[in-house]
């Protein structure tokens, strides 16, 4: 019996590994950041055998420093039944607004798979607030479009990105000084 002692606790050990993964996979339909492409990498590591969807950003790319703007991710075509995101940035700073999405790790990403509009686009409204330094920001974004059936197949993402330019608008008008006689 005390042989066996060292065994249990492989085992136990591998048990808990097991766990911990599996749990972690079945957290991505909860939301999942470190895809958005600006490693290089996006969704479809994992998830594929779908149509592949078009992916795009909505919102201003000229704003000024410190400022909150609005943008839209759209999930256009696809399987136009569900989707998921993540979106990142090269600086300033990401918000959720509502609850179908949370910030994870400083980025966006869905809090469920949420279902398609009626046209069959899939959208999300996130804030993102500007650096207070004029800079080059660049936005990532990674759309998923997934069938709500079999995990991670008969799914495909695609990415895009934003170029921001965080400049300041208002200028100061210097009118001519008119001399008197
Ligand atoms: C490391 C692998 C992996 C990556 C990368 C990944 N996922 Fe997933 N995702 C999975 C797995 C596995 C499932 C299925 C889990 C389950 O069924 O519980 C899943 C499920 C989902 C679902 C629910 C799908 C359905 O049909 O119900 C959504 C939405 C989703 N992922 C979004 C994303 C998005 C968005 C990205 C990229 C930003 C992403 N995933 C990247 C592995 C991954």
């Amino acid at each position: 019996m005390k042989k066996n002692i060292p065994l249990l606790c492989i085992l136990g050990l591998i048990g808990f590994v097991v766990m911990t993964t599996v749990q972690s996979v079945h957290g991505f339909p909860d939301g999942i950041v470190g895809f958005s492409g600006q490693n290089g990498t996006h969704c479809n590591v994992c998830h594929n055998t779908g149509i592949v969807p078009e992916v795009s950003i909505a919102g201003p790319s000229v704003v000024e420093p410190g400022n909150a703007y609005l943008y839209t991710l759209m999930i256009a075509g696809g399987q136009e039944i569900a989707g998921g995101l993540d979106v990142s940035v090269t600086n300033g700073v990401l918000a959720a607004i509502s609850a179908d999405t949370q910030l994870l790790s400083g980025e966006i990403t869905h809090t469920d798979p949420k279902a398609a509009n009626p046209d069959g686009t899939v959208t999300f409204t996130f804030q993102w607030t500007a650096p207070i330094t004029a800079t080059a920001v660049t936005m990532y974004g990674a759309g998923n479009s997934v069938d709500l059936l079999n995990g991670n197949q008969g799914d495909a993402a695609d990415v895009t990105t934003l170029a921001i330019s965080v400049m300041e608008l208002n200028e100061k008008v210097y009118l001519p000084v008119v001399m008197k006689p």
